[in-house]
């Protein structure tokens, strides 16, 4: 059995901190000794833009190196690995072209099931510790694929009155979604671009922990401008500044999901 653990990044709310959280916490996994591949499932190329420059990540946008062409024309996604710079750390890019991925997937044979069906080989070899999957901020039928193909979905929150709008909606799409692949679960809520100054940082966070219908990790990531700093540099900030709040922070994070994946 293959003991590759799919992990996708997800919140229909946009900015809750998923691309960040899955750049840092794919690149701390890498540094405590893992193999992981990450996947940028989104148009705007963030993920991709956290390891490679604009002038690389269009290359991969042109060369057909990225996820959009895998999945339109269903292939072996390990065709489409490119290495990042830090040991043990691998990706597939993405391209703007995935705006129309709703489209290509639209007409197919069992469309909820292509991305699992094209991540199998890699599943299947077992090479990788983790595969992480960064999603847009949208619930249609890609986000429906990458959860079908996942065991576990994380869920990156900002503590904020609109961070929080739209949950209820998301676990709606979950509980869909384990109707069609029950082996995800959620892992948990990941509180990121923490004010602990404020207040309603501080209430949010105890009604958050104290729901019994959600897990919530024990961490979490404050506020930290060393974050965009390090975007800036096309880097994570768990190698760009490895001693910086929000880098430790993070690695805290990746330690806490290898607990909870290998329970
Ligand atoms: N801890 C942090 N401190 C400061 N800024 C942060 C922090 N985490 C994320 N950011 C910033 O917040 C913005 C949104 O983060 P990010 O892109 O990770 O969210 P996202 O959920 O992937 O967004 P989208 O829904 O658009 O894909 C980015 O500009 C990022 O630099
Ligand atoms: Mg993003």
């Amino acid at each position: 059995m293959s003991r590759t653990q799919i992990i996708a990044f997800a919140n229909n709310k946009g900015g809750s901190g998923k691309t960040t959280s899955c750049s840092n916490i794919g690149c701390a996994l890498a540094m405590m000794g893992k193999r992981v591949l990450i996947i940028d499932g989104d148009m705007q190329l963030n993920l991709t833009l956290s390891f490679f420059n604009e002038e690389v990540a269009l290359e991969y946008a042109s060369n057909g190196k990225n996820i959009y062409t895998a999945i339109k024309e269903e292939k072996d996604l390990s065709d489409f690995v490119v290495s990042t710079e830090y040991k043990g750390l691998d990706i597939i890019p993405s391209t703007s072209l995935m705006s129309a991925i709703e489209f290509d997937i639209f007409p197919k044979w069992q469309r909820e099931f292509i991305l699992r069906k094209c991540l199998e080989p890699i599943r299947a070899r077992g090479y990788y510790d983790y595969i992480l999957i960064d999603s847009p901020p949208t619930l249609g039928g890609w986000v429906m694929n990458i959860m079908c193909a996942s065991d576990f979905v994380v869920i990156p929150v900002e503590a904020s009155p609109w961070g929080l709008f739209g949950l209820a909606n998301m676990f709606d799409f979950i509980n869909k979604v384990k109707e069609i692949s029950p082996r995800l679960s959620v892992m948990g809520i990941m509180v990121t671009k923490a004010d602990e100054r404020k207040n309603y940082f501080k209430e949010t966070l105890k009604t958050l922990k104290e729901s019994e219908d959600v897990r919530v990790f024990d961490n979490y990531v404050r506020i930290d401008s060393t974050i965009e700093w390090s975007q800036d540099n096309s880097k994570p900030v768990v190698a760009y500044k490895k001693y910086s709040r929000s880098a430790i922070e993070y690695k805290m994070l990746a330690k806490e999901i290898v607990e909870y994946a290998n329970r």
